[in-house]
């Protein structure tokens, strides 16, 4: 067909196909984009999805602008022939070991004597937090106000329209490196594809894998991928802590390769395997044909076993001393793990002797039909960057914890001009 009809074309279609929503999850292993259309009332129909496998991501951060935005263009393309549709402008992932949190307080004095606090005093409180604590180089993904302290005494959620002479916020923001947020939206815009907005990796998954229940009451969801492991923790249905550990499938499959000196392909199908054999082998010693070279080899499942664990007590640790998660234990009831790797041998028992808290395994579990592929572990990012899409697209956004694109832009624009203008 030429040009100028396909153009045409996919002007027609998208004029009938009414509102889409287009996401894609931007992962180390792989790409997923998929398409939805709301169907009111918070449902969805998924219209279809692409898949492609990613290039030029280093433990979620961009080492190769062209690769990315290679994967990209194919992920998506797949979407788009599957769903019949042509995507314009997408909600993608953030994650990488550049990003950081921080939990803060700030207080506001607003009168001598109590006044009404206007949604002007609100921002000028998230103002000078912000200032406080993100320099020019870094720009803020999240920011969440979770509580406010009006005159040193009421817990409020929203003070506006409240009597106070000072007022006080906690807020968590999750803030990234310029360069890294900045490289990752050029990637996807390269592909021809608008960035609306970007959230960060477990935040989206905690969108499809937790309950509603979850949400309120407290829960860590930890989202194990392909080279790193995001932990979101969610309390009264805002984000209020989140972290990055460099520690994903790729290691487990790493060590059990340079351990037992077999290839890459070998170790990964003995690390996905490992659970059923250590629940159906009646021995110890197994024999496993290698990908490489077709040989026979001995393999002791109580050594295999020791490799996988070794590392996912590295991982447990990690999260335990890197990170001030323990602060957070007290406030929530259950951990959700989720993931392509979530399902690595050990990790859920581990995890929650670890923690003495009840774990459990988390899929997207959403009101809407979902296809068999997105069923899984691995799908809970892109659903929930749906789930994301649609109460975003909401007028009255019931989760202000969005990324402030604005505040991106406007350092980026700041940065140019500090060193350009
Ligand atoms: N049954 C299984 N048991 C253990 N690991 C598995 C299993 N199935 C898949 N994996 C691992 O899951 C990983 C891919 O997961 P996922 O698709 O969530 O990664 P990703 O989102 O692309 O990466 P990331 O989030 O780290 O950027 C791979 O390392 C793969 O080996
Ligand atoms: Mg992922």
């Amino acid at each position: 067909m030429n040009k100028f009809f396909s153009t045409a074309l996919n002007k027609l279609k998208k004029l009938f196909s009414g509102r889409v929503i287009a996401v894609i999850d931007i992962g180390t292993d792989k790409v997923k984009t998929v398409v939805a259309k709301p169907s009111g009332d918070g449902f969805f129909e998924i219209l279809g999805y692409g898949v492609a496998k990613s290039k030029g991501l280093r433990r979620g951060t961009v080492v190769d602008m062209e690769d990315l935005s290679k994967s990209v263009a194919i992920s998506v393309s797949e979407a788009e022939k599957f769903s019949d549709t042509q995507i314009d402008s997408v909600v993608i992932n953030i994650s990488g070991d550049h990003l950081s949190s921080v939990n803060t307080k700030a207080t506001l004095e607003l009168a001598s004597f109590p006044k009404e606090v206007t949604d002007e005093d609100r921002k000028k409180l998230e103002s000078i937090i912000e200032q406080k604590v993100v320099g020019v180089e870094r720009a803020i993904v999240h920011r969440v106000a979770y509580n406010y302290v009006l005159d040193g005494e009421s817990i409020v959620n929203n003070p506006v329209g409240m009597l106070a002479s000072t007022m006080s916020a906690n807020i968590h923001l999750l803030v990234g490196r310029l360069g890294a947020i900045d490289a990752l939206i050029r990637s996807v815009e390269a592909a021809g594809i608008k960035v609306k907005d970007v959230v960060f990796d477990a935040w989206a998954s905690s969108m499809s894998a937790l309950s509603y229940t979850e949400r309120r009451m407290g829960a860590i969801l930890v989202d194990i991928g392909d080279s790193k492991t995001d932990v979101a923790v969610i309390k009264e249905g805002n984000l209020i802590y989140s972290c990055v550990i460099p520690i994903g499938g790729v290691n487990f499959t790493n060590d059990i390769a340079s351990v037992l000196n077999l290839d890459f392909k070998t170790a990964e199908h003995l690390k996905k395997n490992l659970p059923n054999l250590m629940e159906s082998s009646k021995q110890d010693s197994i024999e496993v044909k290698t990908f490489d070279s077709d040989e026979v080899v001995r393999v002791s499942l109580t050594y295999l076993r020791s490799i996988v664990e070794a590392r996912v007590s590295e991982l447990i640790d990690m999260m335990l001393s890197s990170t001030s998660i323990y602060k957070f234990i007290p406030f929530v009831n259950t951990v959700v793990i989720t993931g392509g790797s979530a399902k690595v041998w050990g990790l859920k028992h581990m995890l929650g002797k670890s923690l003495n808290l009840h774990v459990r395994y988390g899929v997207p579990s959403v009101d809407s039909e979902l296809p068999e592929e997105l069923k899984n572990e691995d799908a809970s990012t892109v659903v929930g960057l749906v789930c994301y899409s649609l109460i975003s697209g909401k007028k009255n956004r019931s989760l202000e914890n969005r990324m402030t694109l604005a505040s991106i832009f406007d350092r980026i624009r700041e940065l140019f001009d500090r060193y350009l203008g």
